[in-house]
């Protein structure tokens, strides 16, 4: 643990960190700031602080912080034995209590994600310089006087910047602005434009990618857009996306370009909305699953979608934006989050840096649910993670009057066993769009299928109760209960007082059957994983639950079908967009940037198909 006491803060606070990891990331993951200009590099010797325990032990062994050379440089032997050091370059290896000195300059913060607060250090820097002009006395290159300028960085120089440079720099007597992407320089501009710097975040998704514009100058959102990735005539789910790539060799640059189409149209959109050039677009984040990154790099996902499901690479170096088609500044790079396995993939990294589940000492259980669901648990110590195979049921394939979360889907409906007073319905629905009812979306079958239990209709097994004995335990919703054929069925919505069973919106016994597999895949996902930390469905103090889909399920019925833990539904929370959160926050923070690919150590990946005692675990998990 790490206690910071911070000059003007009411108390100290401790805070869980990964061991190995810097005072100053901590620091900085944890939303405290401390003095830099450099971003944690070692080279600024502006992150003082004073740690009261500098000499404490480790497994009974005196320890001393050890005093680098820049420790060195920087304090006095009196200053070094007090515990002063820089805290980029202490690592926490054991529980340190550190004093944080007053800033020199403030930094701005953004909260992002789960009420996460981010220190603004976006990896994209601009800085303004006013340079001597060369004299017979001073030769310098130019590229050497403007590197001179910006002495506390060792940065690379693109080519395209050299071409440039000579004319740049005169046009206005040599004042410019320096463009830094991370450690290149990737433009320089005439005049002061410092505060003018934007990036995109994506969260790339199998159905639906979103972008959001940032002003990295203020951590602020600027614009956002969504549309329905292109990829999807290729099919709905990433299985049917990687077997097109197996069938047809010419699938694989459609694909490809079918992404970078929603890529670039989604930039020209929410550039237009924010009156932004797109040229002053200088970085982009993109958080996708493993299969939707591998397709959008052309890279072959054949082998994610076979036995034993792997995958060419879990990072991925800064690719140039222009090579995934962007219509950006050309010297833009692309942060592509990296995956922790085949089907927990970089959305759900980015997921996880939202919502900081390895920022604290709370046991939390996240859920992203969708047709793959992918689950991860702490216990405040440890991190596992899992996929579960849900199936099609919540993005409404496979369900008889399933739909898409789209105008006219049913998304919530409340179902009372007897006559209400004051001719109330007994059935009440609430609609996408407020239009007449065209079908059940994944949150509207959740609730179909929770209330259904509740009021008796549906028995803890997933079976219709009789016909007969629906009218002494449900009165005011028997004659809802019918057949389509053979099928029994529960009429949700009936457009017309005598419309037939087929020409209503009904919940059907196939559907009931459906939910039930895929919820049993998903409980039985998360309650090996509190087995394998130890722990009891009691234990979890918050659950998250994530994604287009997730983020819409109401607490309660999720807890009546099983879905989750019973727990009090207050521990149950929608964390919204996570994964495009995420793609924020690494756009924001060079350091949010490290915490992500940090995961991938910090993470465990448990397979759970091969476990002994999932079909048994599974059995059990289908009851309601
Ligand atoms: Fe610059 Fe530590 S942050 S030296």
């Amino acid at each position: 643990d790490l206690t910071f006491s911070v000059a003007g803060a009411p108390a100290p606070r401790s805070i869980r960190v990964p061991p190995g990891v810097t005072v100053f990331d901590s620091a900085s993951w944890n939303g405290i700031a401390i003095d830099s200009t450099c971003g944690g590099h070692g080279t600024c010797h502006k992150c003082k602080i004073q740690i009261d325990n500098v000499v404490g032990s480790i497994n009974g062994q005196r320890h001393e912080i050890p005093v680098s050379r820049h420790d060195a440089k920087t304090f006095t032997p009196d200053q070094l034995a007090a515990g002063w050091r820089l805290a980029c370059l202490v690592s926490a290896t054991r529980d340190l209590t550190v004093d944080v000195p007053p800033l020199t300059t403030r930094p701005k913060a953004a909260t992002v994600g789960v009420g996460r607060q981010v220190i603004l250090r976006p990896g994209l820097q601009k800085r303004y310089v006013e340079l001597a002009e060369p004299t017979l006395a001073d030769q310098r290159t130019d590229l050497v006087r403007l590197l001179d300028a910006i002495d506390d960085l060792e940065l690379t120089v693109d080519l395209a910047v050299l071409r440039t440079l000579p004319t740049v720099l005169r046009r206005d007597d040599f004042k410019v602005t320096a463009v830094i992407s991370d450690e290149a320089l990737i433009d320089v501009e005439v005049g002061d434009t410092s505060k003018i710097r934007y990036a995109i975040a994506y969260d790339l998704g199998t159905t639906t990618v979103v972008a959001t514009l940032l002003d990295l100058e203020t951590g602020t959102p600027v614009a956002v857009s969504s549309m329905l990735n292109k990829q999807q005539p290729f099919g709905g789910d990433v299985i049917t996306r990687i077997s097109a790539t197996m069938m047809d060799p010419e699938a694989l640059p459609r694909l490809q370009e079918a992404a970078a189409a929603t890529l670039r149209e989604l930039a020209a959109e929410v550039c237009a909305e924010g009156g932004v050039d797109p040229g002053h677009v200088y970085e982009v984040a993109i958080a996708g699953n493993a299969t939707m990154t591998a397709l959008l790099l052309g890279i072959d996902p054949e082998p994610i979608g076979v036995a034993p499901f792997v995958m060419s690479t879990a990072t991925f170096p800064p690719v140039p934006a222009t090579e995934l088609g962007l219509e950006v500044h050309p010297g833009a790079r692309a942060f592509l989050f990296p995956s922790l396995g085949a089907y927990v993939g970089g959305d759900i990294v980015a997921g996880m840096l939202a919502s900081g589940i390895d920022r604290d000492k709370r046991t939390r259980l996240f859920i992203d649910v969708g047709t793959n669901c992918e689950i991860v648990l702490t216990d405040g110590d440890r991190i596992v993670s899992t996929a579960a195979p849900a199936g099609p049921a919540f993005e409404g394939g496979a369900i008889r009057c399933g739909m898409r979360a789209a105008d006219g889907a049913i998304e919530v409906i409340r179902l009372s066993a007897t006559d209400l007073p004051d001719g109330a319905e007994p059935v009440t629905l609430q609609v996408i769009g407020d239009v007449e009812p065209k079908g059940l979306c994944g949150s509207g079958l959740v609730d179909a299928v929770a209330e259904l239990v509740k009021v008796g209709v549906l028995d803890s097994s997933g079976r219709f109760i009789p016909e007969e004995q629906a009218k002494e335990v449900a009165p005011a919703l028997a004659d809802r209960l019918t057949r389509i054929g053979e099928e029994r069925v529960f009429v949700l919505y009936r457009p017309t007082p005598d419309a037939e069973p087929g020409d209503c919106v009904v919940l059907s016994q196939r559907d009931v059957r459906e939910l039930q597999f895929a919820k049993a895949a998903i409980s039985t996902g998360w309650s090996l994983l509190l087995t394998e930390l130890g722990l009891e469905a009691g234990d979890v103090q918050q659950v998250l639950l994530a994604g287009s889909f997730g983020s819409y399920l109401s607490p309660a019925s999720a807890v009546r079908i099983g879905l989750v833990p019973s727990l009090p539904v207050l521990r149950i929370v929608s964390a919204g967009n996570v994964a495009g959160e995420g793609a924020k926050m690494a756009l924001l923070s060079v350091r949010e940037r490290a915490g992500a690919i940090a995961l991938l150590e910090e993470v465990t990946y448990v397979e759970l198909s091969d476990r002994a005692d999932f079909n048994d675990r599974f059995v059990e998990q289908l009851a309601f």
